[in-house]
């Protein structure tokens, strides 16, 4: 039964003689309800009926964090369920996850588990969640749930987050506040196919159910077996939205995302600056400005292999993953050491998971393919096809891919591991006709189990979720990767947007910002340099553009960018982010990056439209120290005009933050940083 899910009770006196909220922590199907299920099983003798009972339960605790074990079993079959739950103190963040234990006599199939079924009850529920597609990720969507159920969801077994993101914040008894109010928020830590069903019944009661989406995806486990859901992370706040989004950050951080207390370095990618068509005299001039400018990574993004079928298009090659001879004759060990002689890094774009047609792959392994079988069309996506991760072969395969190129050349520093297609060929060569429906299950976890031996071996290799950008962002991918790319939409102003959504959940560090060229390829909009490192500089900043397409002048803001960014690296990737203005709201967004020890803060503003004559930003700044004076002074200027009336001044946190500042931006497309020091003048 579900008693409370809220602010923590710690005298629970009469709570034991209150009715509860739920009956079922598990609710299983068969047992009388007609509401949203967390498990469905059909039994060995073919009957769907599940009772679950509390069996037994054990709990330790290891400083921070607190780990509870519910046993539960079926009243008459031998099915064992275990509810885990990590409680983590300090972050007020919990993981759930559930195993589904078969000790029944036959093999049992498996048609819903869900990982958690977290219920409340509130006068109302506003759901925030994230929508998009293709270059317009993490869009905002914040709405009133009403009875019945609203599921957010995909089904399309890879880039599983590029439509929607398996995450979300409700907010209980009224529309959500950054700063006030009841806020659930959750994710599920799973790079597959998901499902979350906020359902809302008769008695104004708010279910949510999440976890892998048992679309297509019925399992079998034969007796002995047993089935582990992925973790949902759940975090509570009563400070509203903004709190919910910094636990999860710390928790992030802390606990899941790869590397999270290290600072990442700044890259230059190649891919919007040459894209396919460059050699490496290119790529070297490319090296020299990125050196100039203080860029740490270059990274060389598509185009660097096949021979037979030359990678110069997105239409060949991809499976045959050595160096084309023709662009670089000299290999790449020629560019990684011309890169080390620049004082960089050199970094790698893969697509491992993917096969042209037009591939010496394709003509070895066609049954490495995900295909729909009985001589059904292959259909295409990008001129693509899938490997079967299901396969151990295939795993061992896209492996070898990324550890050979690692062992061959040993200072490959960073590897952006690519994937530009959903799996829609369903059917595998490799599963038996009885279990096709385990393959979007089995191709997520045969993925995992690669980029778990990578970890492992390579401990100190950066990698970068992109699939297409936004399509892998989530915390499961996060567990193996240091950072994902948030979208292949640069456009700063949309990138406000990007970024704005993805960081209620996801962590700045890990999201990956570059400044491109203007006129922006994907939309065409100008806006100047200024503009967009102040966008790029609010997450991992990185540059994305040929240096020899900036002027002299460009070039040398550019260069004082980049040395500032490595200045204000530590607030932005290991601070605190508070969200001050939403760009949805009235043509300004503002947030403000707060040092864990509040000494040191950044204030980013800014404009996207044009605004009244009189009409200036006003931000009141969040999570400082009331008690401290601070120095704010405006930094990454590209005139001597400053958008604040003083600079340099000393301002008490509790003035900053309770009674605010203008800041004068009124164009669309300006931008403004502030930094704030704690001054010692006080
Ligand atoms: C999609 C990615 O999002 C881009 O950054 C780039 O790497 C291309 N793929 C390369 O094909």
């Amino acid at each position: 039964m579900q008693s409370h899910y809220g602010k923590s009770i710690k005298n629970t006196q009469g709570l034991e003689n209150m009715s509860v909220i739920f009956n079922e922590i598990y609710p299983s199907f068969g047992n009388g309800t007609n509401d949203e299920v967390a498990l469905m099983v059909t039994h060995d003798d073919g009957t769907m009926a599940t009772d679950l009972f509390y069996h037994s339960h054990q709990q330790k605790e290891d400083k921070n964090i607190q780990t509870t074990i519910i046993h539960l079993k079926d009243e008459k079959k031998e099915l064992y369920v275990d509810l885990h739950f990590k409680a983590y103190a300090n972050e007020n963040v919990i993981e759930q996850f559930t195993t589904i234990h078969n000790k029944e006599k036959k093999e049992i199939s498996l048609s819903q588990y869900a990982s958690s079924a977290i219920g409340f009850k509130a006068t109302n529920y506003y759901l925030s969640h994230f929508y998009g597609s293709h270059s317009k990720e993490m869009m905002l969507s914040e709405e009133r749930l009403t009875n019945g159920i609203k599921s957010i969801e995909t089904k399309r077994g890879v880039r599983t987050t590029e439509y929607e993101n398996p995450s979300f914040m409700l907010s209980l008894d009224g529309v959500a506040q950054e700063n006030s109010g009841e806020v659930i928020a959750g994710a599920l830590a799973w790079s597959g196919n998901f499902r979350l069903a906020f359902q809302v019944d008769d008695k104004a009661r708010c279910q949510i159910t999440a976890g892998i989406n048992p679309f297509a995806s019925n399992y079998y486990l034969a007796s002995g077996e047993q089935f582990e859901t992925p973790r949902m992370v759940l975090t509570y706040s009563n400070e509203g939205k903004n709190r919910a989004s910094i636990n999860l950050h710390n928790w992030a951080k802390k606990y899941n995302l790869r590397a999270g207390n290290e600072l990442r370095p700044i890259v230059l990618n190649s891919w919007e600056g040459a894209y396919f068509k460059f050699d490496a005299d290119k790529l070297k001039s490319m090296m020299d400005g990125a050196a100039e400018m203080g860029v740490e990574v270059f990274v060389l993004d598509d185009g660097w292999f096949g021979n037979k079928y030359p990678r110069n298009r997105a239409n060949a090659g991809l499976g045959d993953w050595q160096v084309n001879q023709k662009k670089l004759p000299k290999g790449l060990e020629d560019l990684i050491d011309y890169t080390e002689s620049k004082g960089m890094r050199f970094g790698i774009w893969v697509e491992p998971e993917m096969i042209n047609p037009k591939s010496e792959l394709a003509e070895k392994h066609p049954d490495w393919i995900i295909q729909r079988q009985n001589d059904r069309q292959k259909l295409l996506e990008r001129n693509q096809l899938l490997l079967d991760l299901s396969n151990p072969k295939v795993q061992d395969f896209v492996f070898n891919v990324v550890d050979n190129l690692l062992k061959k050349h040993p200072k490959i520093a960073y590897v952006k591991w690519d994937a530009n297609r959903h799996l829609q060929n369903f059917g595998s060569t490799y599963l038996s006709a009885k279990k096709q429906s385990h393959l979007f299950i089995e191709y997520t976890l045969g993925l995992e189990k690669v980029l778990e031996r990578l970890t492992i071996k390579y401990p100190s290799t950066i990698f970068q979720a992109c699939a297409s950008g936004g399509g892998r962002v989530d915390f499961g991918s996060m567990k193996h990767m240091h950072e994902f790319w948030a979208s292949d939409d640069t456009d700063p102003y949309e990138r406000l947007f990007i970024q704005w959504g993805t960081n209620h959940i996801y962590p700045p560090i890990a999201t990956a910002a570059h400044v491109t060229k203007s006129p922006n390829h994907q939309t065409k909009r100008e806006t100047s340099l200024k503009f967009r490192f102040d966008v790029a500089m609010a997450g991992r900043l990185g540059i994305e553009l040929s240096p020899d397409a900036l002027d002299k002048k460009e070039l040398e803001f550019a260069k004082k960018a980049i040395t500032l960014y490595k200045d204000i690296r530590p607030i932005v990737q290991f601070g605190d982010l508070y969200r001050l203005l939403s760009p949805y709201d009235d043509g300004f967004a503002a947030i403000n990056y707060v040092a864990k020890n509040k000494k040191s803060a950044l204030l980013m503003v800014y404009s996207h439209t044009h605004h009244r004559r009189y009409e200036r930003n006003f931000v009141k700044l969040q999570g400082l120290d009331p008690t401290l004076v601070y120095k704010v002074e405006e930094i990454n200027m590209d005139s001597k005009k400053l958008h604040i009336s003083f600079s340099n001044q000393l301002i008490s946190g509790e003035v900053l933050m309770n009674r605010g500042i203008w800041i004068n931006l009124r164009k669309p497309l300006q931008s403004a940083i502030f930094k704030i020091t704690e001054s010692n003048q006080n």
